[in-house]
């Protein structure tokens, strides 16, 4: 297992040799992250746009292959729903295009009794996001996860290694003392308040492994499932957010519920009342910065987009007790 799901698509894509810089299909509304292990590795990166359920334009795209040759397709289970991945795999199986699957949201959910990630030639998950670690990512290659003993040092989370992190980005310290000490200054309009540094690639250590290993994930995923439909109803009157989804897919493992708000007046004061109370929700987070500049559709969803944690306890009480205007 790595540090990140992210290092996971670094790694398994790092040694493969191309001709020429190969080609990457990648959702316009993706985090920024995911970015990076593919602008590291020179990937030629072709952005495609969804609709605001997560789908992709499936009539662009095959306009985008009329003018360019493709080797890989990133598809995002987005909240661990995997609501387009037969088209893809039709898609994929058609074009001769590479499928890779990004179960970020939704470790150990699966469609038709198999796991996500496990259906395209690539797969990575976070279950670090789960279980609300800082680290944890897996990966899959060809249908079946990665053991095999990996080349890269272990992350270590010493004292000495977190200092190191904000020595060498002061912003990064800054940010996060503002946010813990001065919390009406976060200015959730703007679309890079959460930006992120290209973190370091390590695999994980000993310890971080055995814990997801040996965590209960049938009781992860039925609780979350659970969440979804105990919570939805309630987001509906309380905080006046429209749902995307009102259950669940099958067998996913979603991480968090996303739900629409009015405008971004609306989402910003949700989410202060939320850091303010306790409750846990979150914007998406940063988009790439070529989507940021170039797509503008895409800011008029991150605007409205709010994500409700499902996995952590606490957060879920406050919600239920909480009060809104
Ligand atoms: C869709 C998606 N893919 C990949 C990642 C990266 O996961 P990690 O933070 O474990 O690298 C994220 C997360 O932040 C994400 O939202």
């Amino acid at each position: 297992m790595f540090n990140l799901a992210r290092t996971a698509l670094w790694y398994a894509l790092k040694d493969i040799v191309h001709a020429e810089k190969p080609s990457i299909l990648v959702p316009e509304y993706v985090c920024d992250v995911v970015t990076h292990p593919l602008i590291d590795l020179n990937f030629n990166i072709i952005y495609y746009s969804m609709d605001d359920f997560f789908e992709p334009i499936w009539n662009e795209l095959d306009q985008i292959l009329k003018v360019h040759k493709v080797d890989y397709f990133l598809l995002v289970h987005f909240f661990g729903q995997p609501t387009s991945l037969l088209n893809t795999l039709i898609f994929c199986e058609k074009h001769q295009i590479k499928l890779i699957e990004d179960n970020a949201h939704g470790f150990r959910g699966q469609l038709n009794n198999k796991l996500l990630g496990t259906f395209g030639f690539i797969g990575i998950s976070s279950p670090r996001k789960n279980l609300e670690m800082s680290e944890g990512g897996v990966l899959y290659i060809m249908g079946e996860e990665f053991n095999s003993e990996i080349t890269l040092k272990q992350s270590k989370t010493t004292l000495f290694q977190k200092l190191k992190k904000y020595l060498l980005n002061p912003k990064l310290f800054i940010s996060i003392i503002r946010r813990r000490f001065i919390r009406t200054n976060t200015n959730y309009s703007n679309p890079l308040y959460s930006f992120e540094n290209i973190q370091g690639y390590y695999k994980l250590n000993n310890e971080k492994i055995n814990i997801i290993k040996n965590a209960d994930w049938d009781a992860v995923l039925n609780n979350s499932r659970d969440r979804w439909e105990t919570l939805l109803p309630i987001l509906v009157t309380k905080y006046r957010l429209n749902p995307i989804w009102l259950k669940p897919f099958p067998d996913s493992n979603p991480w968090c519920l996303p739900m629409y708000c009015e405008n971004l007046e609306h989402r910003n004061a949700i989410l202060l009342h939320s850091e303010k109370n306790k409750l846990g929700f979150m914007s998406w987070p940063t988009l790439p910065k070529e989507v940021i500049f170039t797509k503008p559709l895409n800011i008029i969803r991150w605007n409205k987009l709010i994500c409700i944690p499902l996995t952590n306890d606490k957060y879920v009480k406050n919600i239920l007790n909480d009060t809104f205007k």
